[in-house]
């Protein structure tokens, strides 16, 4: 469904991606990890448009989407959760939720709000509350919540643990986990790399702006020389919550 290749992404001087080539399949969980600075933002953000690569080719279905707006990845059907959430936080739950809803009919919007409801009980308790007023891990559904307001056919995610309370970054991973099971295409963006590929079916490693191993997520769970090299150890990360190491 996805189809990266050769992507070089710069600020300045400075090669942030150097000829990534990476792939999704319909129905599949990838995975992407590494290290800090690694440059897992940075492509999430040039697939989605909202950076333009230097060289390189981004592909959606077949089709050449390299350098696309934002908006237009959206209409084609691909939906961020970006870092750092970047919520409307003055206006409602429901506000947000439409707004990420903009791209389809009101009629297909209205179910994806109750579906929304349902799938993130939290979210409908605070359906008026400004999201300027959610906890972090409210904040995280919510982002997730926007980006499936849009029907999308795949949906990358950055970091969507992060900074989350234990019992929380629980939720996200059965979210991914059940998202998965339902079809759904996600590339997902993680530090907890464990966790990650305990939920995806393939992964890559990125390290300085290079794919640095990749392969099924069983596979790479069962690499140390991973995690002690490339990702670094503290990537084998904490077990669930509730339970003995
Ligand atoms: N806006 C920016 N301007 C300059 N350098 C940046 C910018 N954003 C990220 N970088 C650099 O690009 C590299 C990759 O960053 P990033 O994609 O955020 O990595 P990751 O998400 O894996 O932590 C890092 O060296 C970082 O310092
Ligand atoms: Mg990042």
């Amino acid at each position: 469904m996805l189809e990266i290749s050769g992507l070089t992404t710069r600020y300045g001087a400075i090669s942030a991606l150097r000829g990534v080539s990476l792939s999704v399949g319909a129905n599949e969980v990838v995975g992407l990890i590494g290290p800090n600075g690694a440059g897992k933002t940075t492509l999430l953000n040039t697939v989605a448009g909202l950076l333009r690569p230097a060289e390189g080719e981004v592909r959606l279905d077949t089709v050449a989407v390299t350098g696309n707006s934002p908006d237009r990845m959206l209409r084609a059907g691909l939906a961020l959760v970006p870092e750092h959430r970047r919520l409307f936080a003055q206006m409602t739950v429901a506000e947000n939720l439409r707004i990420g809803g903009a791209t389809v009919s009101a009629d297909q919007r209205s179910a994806l709000l109750d579906e929304m409801a349902e799938l993130f009980g939290v979210l409908r308790e605070k359906w008026s509350t400004p999201a300027g007023y959610l906890s972090g891990g409210e904040a995280q559904q919510l982002a997730i919540a926007r980006a499936l307001m849009s029907n999308p056919r795949i949906v990358l995610m950055d970091e969507p643990s992060l900074g989350l309370a234990p019992v929380l970054v629980d939720f996200v991973f059965d979210l991914v986990a059940r998202l998965r099971s339902e079809g759904r295409t996600l590339l997902v963006v993680e530090q907890n790399a464990t966790r990650l590929l305990e939920v995806a079916d393939r992964a890559y490693v990125l390290r300085t702006g290079e794919v640095a191993a990749e392969g099924p997520a069983t596979e790479l769970l069962a690499r140390d020389d991973l995690f002690d090299t490339f990702v670094g150890v503290s990537a084998r990360s904490a077990p669930r919550s509730g339970q003995q190491p």
